[in-house]
């Protein structure tokens, strides 16, 4: 069987139907999930040389339950854009050390954001001068091209597929296993300018959708050893044979759980330079999908209602809506209408600590 993996990746990136990802899969040397069962004691039982394995996300076979534990269906997409946040100040921040490892991290993720692009809290927007308040809005349009969320409505069959994409840290091929694909475990713990800590929460994306693709490159400055190019993989649900005990997969090119790669050439012919994108194809947004397109944008800006950095959503347009959350856009409407305090409200850090 022989890929031309930039033909191929080409394609992947633009794939956004089920049958897009069925006629990439069809590609690839696969073994079907009925052949080959992960056992986490011994995951190279049965792996059959140079193909592609199913392997539970989180190498866990008992992934169903927590995978499905989102409640609303906008919850995991704002979890992903969270995810984007924090890649992007972690890029920021893992350059500022390599420059100086001396230099202590942000207090929170208010105070990363203040630090790396200048955005202070909205409660200081008001007592800035009207120069520095346009130079400011100047600066969030650039910051939220960096972090993207692509809606698509597939024409033939009214479905809508959704798409994350930051401009963040990304991850090697070596750990994308490690970490995009894992359940329950974080590298946020001892970083208290970042957000997330339970290492869960995007992952529920993936009982909402047919398929879900992601690709992601860490920045080439910051390998420091670490492969190169990019690391890719499918996810599916799994309804094995004769099982009510269903779970949750994805494509793995290794025993070890390492996903497949691709090298630095192929990234740039896609104009892939650092960073993550899933993308959640079929997605099940519940209700009516007449008003999917409608609601996206004010549900993301209940959810994520006072964000620690802005972003585009592209609702099925080519335009773009510059995301600030409600928060900001209440305060806009005070200050339209010239009226002194701008926003009466503070929102306090709520910082996630261990409890003794
Ligand atoms: N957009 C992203 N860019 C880079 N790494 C990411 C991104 N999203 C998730 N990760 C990695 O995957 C891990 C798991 O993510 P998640 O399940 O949201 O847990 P948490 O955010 O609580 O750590 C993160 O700790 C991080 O290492
Ligand atoms: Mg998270």
């Amino acid at each position: 069987m022989y890929v031309d993996i930039a033909k191929f990746m080409m394609a992947a990136s633009k794939a956004s139907t089920k049958t897009d990802i069925d006629n990439l899969l069809r590609q690839l040397p696969v073994v079907s999930e009925d052949e080959y069962l992960y056992d986490a004691e011994n995951p190279g039982h049965l792996w059959q040389e140079g193909k592609f394995h199913w392997i539970p996300v989180g190498r866990d076979r008992g992934n169903a339950g927590r995978i499905k534990l989102a409640h609303q269906p906008i919850n995991p997409i704002a979890e992903r854009v969270i995810n984007g946040f924090e890649a992007i100040i972690e890029l920021c921040r893992q350059r500022e050390l390599k420059i100086n490892s001396a230099i202590e991290s942000p207090r929170n993720p208010r105070d990363s954001v203040k630090r790396y692009f200048g955005i202070p809290a909205l409660d200081q927007i008001p007592k800035m001068e009207q120069k520095a308040r346009t130079e400011l809005s100047q600066i969030t349009r650039e910051i939220a091209k960096k972090l993207r969320v692509r809606l698509i409505r597939n024409k033939d069959t009214a479905d809508f597929t959704i798409s994350i994409e930051d401009e963040g840290i990304g991850q090697s091929p070596d750990k994308v296993h490690a970490t995009l694909l894992s359940l329950g475990s974080t590298s946020k713990g001892d970083k208290p300018y970042l957000i997330g800590v339970f290492g869960q929460g995007g992952s529920s994306a993936y009982s909402a959708c047919e398929y879900s693709w992601v690709m992601s490159s860490k920045a080439p400055d910051l390998l420091d050893g670490e492969t190169p190019g990019v690391g890719w993989s499918v996810i599916k649900h799994v309804f094995p044979k004769g099982r009510r005990d269903d779970y949750f997969a994805y494509l793995a090119a290794h025993p070890d759980g390492r996903v497949p790669n691709c090298d630095e050439n192929v990234a740039k012919k896609l104009g892939i330079n650092h960073g993550t994108r899933f993308v959640h194809v079929n997605y099940d947004f519940g209700g009516f999908k007449s008003q999917v397109v409608r609601t996206l944008y004010p549900a993301l800006n209940h959810v994520l209602f006072n964000p620690v950095l802005p972003y585009e959503l592209y609702a099925a347009s080519a335009e773009a809506d510059l995301m600030s959350g409600n928060s900001y856009r209440l305060s806009r409407l005070f200050l339209r209408r010239q009226q002194q305090p701008v926003f009466d409200k503070t929102y306090s850090h709520q910082v996630i600590t261990a409890q003794r």
